[in-house]
C-alpha cells in the first residue's frame, strides 16, 4: 500500500492543533441530554439538505420532510416563479398537518396547484398565501394576508436544496458552506440523474454511523467480503491520500483508479463479473473536473468524500456520486438516507453496472449498520470513555469536537459564563 506524504507537522491531526491528539470521549453519542441539546444547538440552527432540484421538476412539485430532530415537518415546493420555497407543514387555521397522504408521519412527494387542508378545507397557493377560507363570514375580521403558511429559510447550492429552521440564520448558505465546499460550484451534479435511493433505520447515534463513513481504517477488517480467511492478507492496510478541514466541514480523498480502490480479493464475484461494484463502474464514461474535487492533488485520484456539517455526506467518484444523510430520531437511533447517482444509462450494460454498484453499496452499508448497533450498545455501558483515535481517524475526531463545540456555544449563548 502506497504511503502518502503527511503535512509538515508530521500528521494530519497535528496539522489542525485545535483537534488535539489525546483520547476522545463518545459521551456525546450516548447521552439523551446531549441529544436534546443537539436538537436546539445544531438541527434547529443550521442549514440542512433536504433534496435536489431534480426532485421538484415543475411548478407545483413539492416534497415534505419530517425532521424529527427539530420536531417538525417542512413542505418544500416550486412556485409559479420557479423559485423553491419551504414552509412549516402546519395549517394556519387550527394547526392540522397540511400535506400528507395515508399516514401523517410519512414523507410525501407530488405535484399540485394548491394545498388544501383536510380538516376544514382552507387552501394555500404555491407561494404559501392563504387563498380560500370556508365560510369566511363566520370569522371575526379575518385578514387572509395575515394567515399565510409560516416560511422556513430555503436556499439552493449547486442543485442541493437546503433549509434552515433558525428564524434568523446566522450565516447565508454560501457562507456556511465555505470555500472548501463551494469550490465544487462547477461540479455538474445535474448530469447524474439516474438515482437509486434507499433508507434504513439504524440503532446507533447519527454521529457513530457517520464515523464509519469518514475513515477507511476499518475497510480491510469489516469489509473483507468473501475472502476465505486462509487467503486473506493479514496485514492489509488502507491509507488515505489527503484530509482537509474547513470550519465544521471536512473531506478525505483516496487514491486509485476505479478498479483498484479495492483489491479484487475484497470484491464480490458479481463485481468482478460485471466490472462494477462498490467503487462504481470500472470503466466510467467520463470524469468531471472541478477545482474543488481533488484539493490535495492526489494522483491517481479515486474518491473525494465531502462531509458537510451536520448530517450530509457527498462522495464523488469518477463520473458518479453517492449521497448520505443521517437524520437522528433519538440519542441512539437514526434514519439513514442514501442514494447513488449516475449519468442516465445509455446501454443495457451501463444499466447493469449501475444496479450492481447500488446493490453492493447497500450490502456494505448494512455491514456497517449491523455492527454499529453493537458499537452503540457497548458505548452505552459507559464502562470506557477514552478512546484512542489514529491519524486516519482525524475526521471522526473533528465531527465529535464540532458537535460538542456547537452545543457548548449554544449553552453559553443562553447562559453566558459567569452570569
Ligand atoms: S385546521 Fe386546516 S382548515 Fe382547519
Ligand atoms: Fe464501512
Amino acid at each position: 500500500m502506497q504511503r502518502w506524504p503527511k503535512p509538515a507537522e508530521g500528521s494530519w491531526t497535528e496539522h489542525y492543533p485545535e483537534l488535539g491528539t489525546g483520547p476522545v470521549s463518545f459521551r456525546d453519542s450516548t447521552s439523551p441530554e446531549f441529544y436534546e441539546m443537539e436538537r436546539e444547538a445544531i438541527f434547529k440552527r443550521t442549514w440542512l439538505n433536504v433534496g435536489r432540484v431534480e426532485e421538484l421538476p415543475r411548478v407545483g412539485s413539492y416534497l415534505t420532510k419530517e425532521i424529527d430532530a427539530a420536531k417538525t415537518s417542512v413542505i418544500v415546493v416550486k412556485g409559479k416563479d420557479q423559485q423553491i420555497r419551504a414552509f412549516y407543514n402546519v395549517c394556519r387555521h387550527r394547526g392540522n398537518k397540511l400535506v400528507w397522504n395515508d399516514f401523517p408521519n410519512e414523507e410525501v412527494k407530488g405535484a399540485c396547484r394548491q394545498f388544501t387542508c383536510k380538516y376544514h378545507g382552507w387552501r394555500y397557493d404555491l407561494e404559501g398565501a392563504l387563498t380560500f377560507v370556508q365560510q369566511p363570514g363566520e370569522f371575526f375580521d379575518l385578514d387572509n394576508a395575515q394567515y399565510g403558511l409560516s416560511p422556513v429559510h430555503c436556499d439552493v447550492w449547486n442543485g442541493f436544496i437546503f433549509i434552515n429552521l433558525d428564524p434568523q440564520p446566522r450565516q447565508t448558505l454560501r457562507d456556511f458552506l465555505g470555500p472548501m465546499i463551494t469550490a465544487l460550484d462547477d461540479y455538474p451534479f445535474e448530469l447524474m440523474t439516474e438515482r437509486y435511493d434507499f433508507v434504513a433505520h439504524n440503532n446507533s447515534n447519527w454521529k457513530i454511523f457517520a464515523d464509519a463513513f469518514q475513515e477507511y481504517y476499518h475497510v480491510p477488517s469489516l469489509h473483507s467480503q468473501q475472502v476465505p480467511t486462509e487467503v486473506r492478507q493479514p496485514n492489509t492496510t488502507f491509507e488515505c491520500g489527503h484530509f482537509q478541514i474547513d470550519g465544521p466541514h471536512r473531506l478525505v480523498s483516496t487514491a486509485g483508479t476505479r478498479r483498484w480502490l479495492l483489491a479484487p480479493e475484497y470484491m464480490y464475484p458479481v463485481e468482478r463479473a460485471t466490472r462494477s461494484g462498490l467503487v462504481g463502474p470500472w470503466r466510467t464514461p467520463e470524469t468531471h473536473q472541478s477545482a474543488g474535487l481533488n484539493p490535495g492533488g492526489i494522483e491517481p485520484w479515486g474518491i473525494t468524500n465531502f462531509q458537510i456539517f451536520p448530517n450530509l455526506e457527498i462522495l464523488i467518484y469518477h463520473g458518479w456520486y453517492l449521497l448520505y444523510r443521517y437524520w437522528p430520531t433519538s440519542y441512539n437511533t437514526h434514519k439513514f438516507e442514501a442514494y447513488n447517482a449516475f449519468h442516465p444509462a445509455r446501454t443495457v450494460r451501463e444499466r447493469i453496472e449501475h444496479e450492481v454498484a447500488s446493490v453492493v453499496l447497500k450490502e456494505f452499508a448494512l455491514q456497517d449498520a449491523g455492527m454499529l448497533g453493537g458499537t452503540q450498545a457497548a458505548l452505552e455501558t459507559g464502562v470506557v470513555d477514552d478512546f484512542p483515535l489514529n491519524d486516519q481517524e482525524i475526521l471522526v475526531r473533528h465531527l465529535h469536537k464540532v458537535a460538542v463545540d456547537w452545543v457548548e456555544d449554544y449553552r453559553n449563548e443562553r447562559s453566558p459564563v459567569g452570569v
